[in-house]
């Protein structure tokens, strides 16, 4: 049977990049004998406009079946007033809380035709090819208790970092896997200087390591230092494994290392299933851009770079996803542009739809 695959275009521009990234995926299909069982469903602000819930029972109930979801963006201005419960947003967090998506993985790639667009100097960064593992599902973002409370004659606000043994275990071995199939080096980030889930954080990893992946190099950072690496010297790292707190910073900071928000992808891993594959939602970091949508401007590799993830985390097609990722090197070298990586006087952009031309004749000339 082909391998199944549940897009969620959503919202705003993601109906307009996920067209672009179903030609590839048809593309694979027609020419590399990689055809995929492709549903298409609502999630977001579609989802509620046709269900009056941003994530329909069955739509949830598929996710948790199929080998992949791949996801647009959700929200928009027309459901900013909406009751917190039924949001776009919260479709998406019941994707990742039910099928339990504890390890985030953010690729911080430079392109090299696009390395002017770092804030750091293009020797920095050229080449760049890292990847952030960030727990997503436990920390101080979750921990008990957690509250506003009166204390004496003021109120204090308490939040718990709190990590159990297990939850370091699993998204260290999602960090070691990934690394056997990229530079073979993890750098995990805590404080174990000052926080005893940091203590903890470090022994667990360290323990994983020597049980199960001792071919794995393994280095170990407090946070701050990497934060501080991270720009100094980018390149020195490959897979950096961070808690959920750190990597929403780590991340964010080594996304801006490679220029626009239209560029990243990423992906959120789960337990594997019984044939050894993780349960796994990819998606672009960028939203809805409602600021774009409707105008053909929006930036489909992003998106695309996301469904290269998939082909190499859930379908066990690096050699595919390298060739899409080297399709989208090829156009940016040739100078194919979107508006958003453009300043003012670099002339006219293409569309979204002739990015998405390129690409194809890049893969087709692959
Ligand atoms: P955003 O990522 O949608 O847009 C930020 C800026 O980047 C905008 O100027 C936009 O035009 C630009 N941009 C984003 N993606 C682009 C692309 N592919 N090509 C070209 N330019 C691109 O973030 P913003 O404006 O804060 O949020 C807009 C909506 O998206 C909100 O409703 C927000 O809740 C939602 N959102 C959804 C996310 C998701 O679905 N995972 C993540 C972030 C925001
Ligand atoms: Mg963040």
């Amino acid at each position: 049977a082909n391998p199944t695959l549940l897009i969620l275009a959503g919202d705003g521009i993601g109906p307009e990049v996920m067209a672009q990234v179903t030609r590839v995926i048809d593309w694979f299909g027609a020419k590399r004998d990689l055809a995929f069982d492709v549903e298409n469903d609502l999630v977001g602000g579609a989802a509620y406009d046709a269900h009056g819930t941003p994530l329909h029972d069955d739509t949830m109930a598929r996710a948790l079946e199929v080998d992949a979801v791949l996801l647009g963006a959700v929200g928009g201005p027309k459901y900013d007033d909406l009751d917190f419960s039924v949001k776009p947003e919260r479709g998406l967090l019941r994707l990742r809380k039910e099928m339990d998506l504890f390890s985030n993985l953010r690729p911080a790639q430079c392109f090299d035709a696009l390395a002017d667009f770092s804030s750091l100097k293009k020797d920095v960064v050229a080449g760049l090819d890292i990847m952030i593992v960030r727990e997503l599902t436990s920390g101080v973002y979750f921990g008990e208790p957690r509250g506003i409370f009166e204390e004496g004659n003021e109120r204090v606000g308490i939040n718990t970092q709190r990590y159990t043994e297990s939850e370091i275990d699993r998204v260290a071995r999602s960090a070691f896997e990934l690394a056997k199939r990229r530079g073979n080096k993890v750098c995990s980030m805590e404080k174990a200087n000052v926080m005893e889930s940091g203590i903890l954080w470090r022994e667990v990893v360290q323990r994983v390591h020597d049980a199960d992946y001792p071919e794995v190099e393994l280095s170990h950072m407090y946070a701050d230092n990497g934060a501080m690496q991270l720009v100094r010297a980018p390149k020195q790292f490959d897979v950096i494994l961070t808690d959920n707190l750190f990597g929403d910073i780590l991340s964010d900071c080594a996304a801006m290392l490679t220029g626009s928000l239209g560029m990243l992808p990423s992906a959120s891993l789960g337990a594997p299933n019984a044939e050894g594959r993780p349960k796994a939602l990819y998606e672009p970091v960028h939203g809805s851009a409602p600021d774009i949508a409707g105008q053909g401007k929006a930036n489909p590799i992003a998106c695309m770079l996301s469904f290269a993830m998939a082909l190499r985390y859930s379908f066990d097609q690096g050699d595919e996803a390298t060739r899409l990722e080297a399709a989208v090197e090829k156009v940016l070298a040739d100078g194919a542009r979107t508006a958003d990586l453009m300043g003012p006087d670099d002339g006219a952009p293409i569309s979204t739809t002739e990015m998405g031309d390129a690409i194809l004749a890049a893969l087709d000339a692959s």
